[in-house]
């Protein structure tokens, strides 16, 4: 029932979440191409499904358990036609929740965290055996393998090389999180920091650029803490290089594009800020969550830095590249958040002026110390505060797309649009910009005259010499 033979297996994947989990699918996909697995975007053919999951707000987590139950409807559909359905649940939730998954649903059959993928193989090969055991299937229970462990090994001594080419390609360099933000699950789900040594970080960079990347965004749930091991023989002697250094080591391999997230205000050291000065290729554009505008609320959530601080770690950012964009998170309704205290948060957004912004309703976690205090804010004060914060950021994000209107900015063109001959691509301030080209410029960087701006994105033409003299 479940496939061994070297035929060719679907293999169906859905990301919910962050960016490391966009990463960490694709990486799966690698290590099940050598068993023989492809991808699909259709479930309903698929050998094998993988859910890797988010865990970050509750909303998040409710998802995964409705589509779970569409996924065994879908199973039984394949049953009844011969064929069948390995269900496997990866990610943040199955870190966070492990064999509670299966007792929530039991016919998922593999459980695993983000830090235990790349032995997917093995547990390939248990359920291919323990399938073979049971002859027919049942159709309430899945195989109950679980492996959430935090290993001692890094997974990504175990990945295999991608050769799927991408313009804008990502690199994980740092894992994990030892801030506890009292809000937040990261550092339950994705263990303790973690930073990937340097030489392995370039010799991905390289093979990346080999495949044709022009852009390399590095990753991390914690990117600017990255402190990893210094090449050997570094003449400067140094055991451990930061962010910013590394940066610097991307761009001599050259790296057209560079990008980093998520960063936390904390770690926004002089060598990384050097780097917006100096490193060209390094993009005029920020994520860097705030949260919140009221130093009591920083206090209660952890952060470790005043709304002060953070302004003036924007002057340094602003000073050593005026033209930086910003972007951040919010969360409105942190328990014993005062009309005040938003009142701050507004004032904080009108003095940094976003260009882009991720704004969340505070949401109990299991487990976390935010989730265990009295003083929670009511649902509809929550709903309230994030309207009223969304229509400020929206606006913000319109003036800033505006501003680029009658420019001309350097487009990587990463997608096919809805129409005929429109392509997506991105600015150097992350903008989405759409415009019509040819096929054959897709990854490529064209010259791109903007002539209008929307709320989500931008639109312009291709620069040429009649339309040239229209655009600065
Ligand atoms: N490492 C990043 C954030 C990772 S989580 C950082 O330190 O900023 C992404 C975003 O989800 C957070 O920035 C926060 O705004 C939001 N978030 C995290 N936990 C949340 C919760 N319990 N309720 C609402 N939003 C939350
Ligand atoms: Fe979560 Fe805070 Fe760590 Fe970000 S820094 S991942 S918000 S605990
Ligand atoms: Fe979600 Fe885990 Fe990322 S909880 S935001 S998928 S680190």
């Amino acid at each position: 029932m479940f496939p061994q033979t070297l035929l060719k297996k679907k293999l169906y994947i859905k990301t919910y979440g962050c960016q490391m989990n966009v990463y960490d699918s694709e990486r799966m996909a690698d290590i099940l191409t050598p068993l023989g697995y492809i991808l699909t975007d259709n479930p309903d053919e698929a050998d094998m499904t993988i859910l890797n999951t988010c865990h970050i707000r509750e909303k998040a987590e409710q998802k995964v358990f409705s589509d779970l139950g569409r996924l065994r409807d879908k199973r039984d559909v394949r049953r009844s036609q011969g064929a069948d359905m390995v269900i496997a649940v990866g990610g943040c939730v199955a870190q966070a929740e492990g064999a509670e998954i299966i007792r929530q649903a039991p016919y998922v059959d593999i459980v695993f965290g983000p830090q235990t993928y790349h032995r997917l193989p093995e547990m390939i090969a248990k359920a291919t055996r323990a399938a073979e055991k049971t002859k027919k299937p049942n159709q309430k229970r899945g195989l109950g393998i679980v492996d959430v462990e935090f290993p001692l090994e890094s997974k990504f001594d175990h990945l295999p090389q991608t050769e799927e080419s991408r313009a804008s390609a990502f690199i994980s360099v740092q894992e994990g999180c030892d801030k506890f933000c009292t809000f937040c699950v990261v550092p339950y789900t994705r263990g303790a920091e973690y930073s990937r040594p340097v030489t392995e970080i370039l010799k991905e960079a390289k093979h990346m650029l080999s495949l044709g990347a022009k852009e390399i965004t590095l990753l991390g749930q914690n990117v600017n803490a990255y402190h990893g091991q210094a090449p050997q023989g570094t003449t400067s002697g140094e055991q451990e290089w930061g962010l910013g250094r590394l940066i610097y080591a991307l761009a001599d391999l050259g790296v057209e594009r560079i990008r980093y997230t998520t960063s936390h205000p904390r770690d926004m050291d002089k060598n990384l800020i050097d780097a917006h000065r100096e490193v060209p290729a390094l993009m005029p554009f920020l994520h860097l969550p705030v949260q919140s505008g009221s130093n009591k609320i920083l206090e209660a959530m952890n952060r470790k830095h005043t709304a002060q601080q953070y302004f003036a770690i924007i002057d340094q950012l602003k000073s050593a590249r005026p033209d930086i964009a910003l972007s951040s998170d919010f969360i409105v309704g942190f328990p014993g958040e005062t009309d005040q205290d938003f009142e701050d948060t507004l004032s904080l957004i009108r003095n940094i002026n976003y260009a882009q912004s991720y704004s969340f309703k505070y949401s109990i976690r299991p487990g976390t110390p935010a989730g265990a205090l009295e003083n929670q804010i009511e649902e509809n004060i929550k709903a309230e505060r994030l309207a009223i914060l969304q229509e400020l950021v929206n606006k913000q994000q319109l003036a800033f797309n505006l501003q680029t209107v009658g420019t001309t900015q350097p487009v990587l063109l990463e997608r096919k649009g809805r129409l005929n001959g429109q392509f997506i691509g991105r600015s150097p301030y992350m903008q989405s910009v759409v415009v019509m080209a040819s096929e054959r410029l897709l990854g490529q960087v064209i010259d791109v005259c903007i002539d209008q701006a929307h709320p989500n994105s931008i639109s312009g033409s291709m620069v040429t010499h009649e339309n040239e003299s229209f655009c600065i």
